[in-house]
């Protein structure tokens, strides 16, 4: 298990391995864009991984070439439909798009 903490909203919500980031953070009422919801073709649920990158799965190729297509991406940059707790370490995303 890993606590997973959203912000802006600054909730805390306990996530089990192969829990996705978007569920997790629509579970802890933090709104966030998935126009897609959830194939990893629109890129709207970018969010940044704060802390602990290594409690969270591995970028796949695809939600690499989606990220490479947005805007303002950085090294902290994740795909929350795409990327799954491991459980092995407490996590910090930040929500970039609301709706
Ligand atoms: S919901 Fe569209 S890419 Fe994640």
């Amino acid at each position: 298990m890993s606590t997973v903490t959203i912000l802006p909203s600054g909730n805390q919500i306990e996530a089990g391995e192969g829990t996705s980031l978007l569920s997790l953070i629509l579970g802890a009422d933090q709104k966030i864009q998935h126009n897609c919801d959830g194939k990893a073709t629109c890129g709207t649920c970018h969010i940044f991984v704060l802390e602990g990158r290594k409690g969270v799965s591995k970028l796949t190729r695809e939600e690499n070439e989606k990220l490479d297509s947005i805007v303002g991406v950085s090294s902290k940059s994740r795909l929350a439909c795409q990327a799954t707790i491991l459980g092995t370490e407490d996590v910090t995303v930040e929500v970039l798009s609301f709706r």
